[in-house]
């Protein structure tokens, strides 16, 4: 979406808000790509483009189950948006991961915080992930439920997922190896562990056959009850996965070279990024449902039958 859109579908939910005419189902009409752009989304956009992060609203990258990548440019250039759905019918799917993480144990537990804190963890992970010298998308801002970040592609075309490259035996061992040293770095150097590796969440640049690694909202560091397991699943979904290529190595010896340190390693301490939570900006969604609620309204449209 263009700015010069962004700009006239807020002058109109400004212009109703103003005559005391918006309604619940008036901001459906912003509802495009399954509830993305919900009123208090959209105007986040906008604070965010007025901050010049967003000059164009590109294409749709990705629908996922909890969240929408989109394509965008700005005054960092191309960066990728991504943005959480608060009504995603799947959040409940975050719980286990966010609530008994140590870092994020202050937070409020409704369905709207959780969106939020997931968002900030992501930011907070990939700030880690680059600290530790592993290649991922470089976190440019987040706020409430949308991350802007370093755009991995070329003009405009996002670099493809492992899952859809074709390699032979010996590219599939060369990325095989990548995966895991990445794995370690984050293990040992980030004290952290992806809980979603697979095919899906790496991508490939195909100038140089660098294993990029993506969408890492749900990792959870060390000291999480279930950081083995996700480790455990993790390093199994890379097995089933480079099976196919001829790479079978035991679990064991996998789990060993990735709780491996070796001296080069700079260990970042987990209080690094965690200090100071980025606090959601402001918004007026609570009490503008209030005052525009359906009682305290009088509709004069011909055929509203909403009442
Ligand atoms: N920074 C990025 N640059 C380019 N493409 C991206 C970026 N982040 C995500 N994508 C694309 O969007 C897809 C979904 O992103 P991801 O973070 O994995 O979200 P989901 O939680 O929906 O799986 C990815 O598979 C990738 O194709
Ligand atoms: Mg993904």
């Amino acid at each position: 979406m263009s700015q010069k859109k962004i700009d006239k579908q807020m002058k109109q939910i400004e212009d109703k808000r103003a005559k005391g005419r918006i309604f619940k189902k008036d901001s459906s009409f912003l509802k495009t790509e399954e509830n993305v752009f919900d009123v208090p989304t959209l105007k986040l956009l906008y604070t965010l483009s007025n901050k010049g992060f967003i000059s164009e609203l590109g294409g749709s990258i990705s629908t996922g189950k909890e969240a929408n990548v989109f394509y965008a440019t700005g005054n960092e250039g191309e960066v990728a948006v991504k943005i959480y759905r608060i009504n995603s019918s799947t959040f409940k799917a975050m719980d286990p991961y966010i609530l008994k993480d140590p870092r994020f144990t202050h937070i409020r537990h409704s369905r709207k915080d959780i969106v939020f804190a997931w968002t900030q963890k992501e930011f907070q992970n990939l700030l880690r992930i680059g600290k530790a010298k592993i290649r991922a998308p470089k976190p440019i801002t987040c706020d409430r439920n949308v991350l802007i970040m370093e755009f991995m592609g070329k003009d405009g075309a996002a670099y493809p997922s492992l899952k859809d490259i074709r390699m032979d035996d010996e590219d599939a061992r060369r990325i095989y190896e990548q995966v895991i040293e990445d794995m370690r770095r984050m293990y040992v150097r980030a004290s952290l562990v992806h809980a979603d590796l697979s095919e899906y969440n790496i991508l490939i640049d195909p100038e140089n056959a660098e294993v990029i690694i993506i969408d890492v909202g749900q990792a959870v560091t060390l000291n999480h009850p279930n950081a083995r397991d996700f480790l455990a699943r993790d390093i199994e979904n890379i097995k089933r996965f480079f099976k196919k290529y001829g790479i079978s190595e035991e679990t064991k010896d996998i789990l060993e070279r990735i709780k491996q340190k070796k001296e080069e390693d700079e260990i970042i301490e987990l209080d690094e990024f965690d200090e100071e939570p980025v606090e959601p900006s402001e918004s007026d969604e609570e009490e503008e449902e209030e005052e525009i609620g359906y009682d305290n309204i009088d509709d004069k449209r011909p055929n509203n039958t909403d009442k």
